[in-house]
């Protein structure tokens, strides 16, 4: 206790996507999820707790974060206080490594670094697996994040058996590219947006059982180094997603004029024998899914419709790590 502790981790792009609660506060997904974990983008977090403070404190890229941000990371301390038997307040500093304005930050890399960082400073030593159940309750994204590369989370039944595991020792060529078609901050949160899902689209069940099976085939694209496979069951599962948002009530839709666009360029170019992918989270930026070969060419293209600032290339990048 008593020492500033600093975590640094990545953000993910979910390959097959979760959507869906079956349980809100223990974050349990309705299925199991896959993701890549990208270089380009980071959040490194201190955390002291300290006897002096009578409240929590939190500052985000050097600025005093709002209420509902503060509340939010002190629900997630509160937790951590139960494990190591204490009720100390503590500072938090974070910083979001992001190379753009905004729109591309992650709420995974975040909950990640101020799992790990906030667990260590409150004198926890968990392992992996302990950190991955822990970084869930933050953000369900937020449990793939500590491991670099491919990442399955196993959606599991309760506490204990959800958790994301790595995929490990299977390189298969991929870089990603991200392009931020809006900075602003998102309108339906995937929290809300989850949730209209599972409670109306009549599609729902359907969603379950399929992205299971999408999660079983691109795990064996990953094994058999098959980018084609990879690319094409990731856009096909993003597409599946979007889909719940259209068919609940109320329907809603997370894309804009410029991530259509962006979507048509994808295919037009896959025509012309350049293979790359689409995959779309909660919000209108779009992730470029391609092979390192192409990745030139392809940041060049999308600098000439989006501009320079929004086009950030990424490859796979490393698990949670502390800084000394
Ligand atoms: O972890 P959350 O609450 O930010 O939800 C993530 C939802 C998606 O990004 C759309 C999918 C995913 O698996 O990351």
């Amino acid at each position: 206790m008593n020492n500033l502790i600093t975590a640094k981790a990545h953000t993910n792009i979910a390959l097959i996507k979760y959507w869906g609660k079956k349980n809100d506060e223990l974050i349990i997904p309705q299925n199991s999820s896959l993701s890549l974990t990208l270089d380009a983008f980071y959040t490194q977090t201190s955390v002291i707790f300290d006897e002096s403070l009578s409240n929590d404190q939190l500052l985000i890229n050097s600025q005093n974060a709002n209420q509902t941000e503060l509340s939010k990371v002190s629900n997630f301390l509160n937790i951590i206080r139960k494990m190591a038997h204490i009720d100390t307040s503590a500072k938090v500093i974070s910083t979001n490594h992001v190379p753009t304005a905004a729109g591309l930050a992650s709420s995974a890399s975040a909950f990640a670094a101020l799992a790990g960082a906030a667990s260590k400073a409150a004198g926890l030593d968990l392992n992996k697996r302990d950190l991955s159940r822990l970084a869930r309750r933050g953000s369900g994204s937020a449990c793939r994040s500590i491991y670099g590369g491919f990442v399955e989370w196993q959606g599991g039944h309760n506490d204990e058996d959800s958790f994301a595991k790595p995929i490990y020792d299977e390189e298969i060529d991929i870089n990603v590219i991200a392009l931020a078609t809006n900075k602003s901050q998102k309108k339906i949160s995937s929290r809300t947006g989850m949730k209209i899902s599972v409670d109306t689209s009549p599609y729902y069940p359907t969603w379950i059982k399929v992205a299971n099976n999408d999660l079983v085939e691109l795990k064996n694209a990953i094994y058999k180094k098959d980018f084609t496979k990879l690319g094409t069951i990731s856009e096909l599962n993003a597409m599946r997603m979007h889909a719940l948002t259209l068919s609940a009530n109320p329907d809603f839709l997370y894309f804009n004029g410029d991530t259509l666009n962006i979507m048509n360029e994808v295919k037009s170019l896959r025509s012309n024998g350049i293979e790359c992918y689409y995959t779309i989270d909660a919000g209108p930026n779009v992730k470029v899914i391609c092979k390192s070969k192409d990745s030139d060419y392809l940041v060049k293209y999308f600098n000439n419709i989006l501009g320079n600032e929004n086009v950030i290339l990424a490859k796979p990048g490393n698990g949670i790590e502390f800084i000394e």
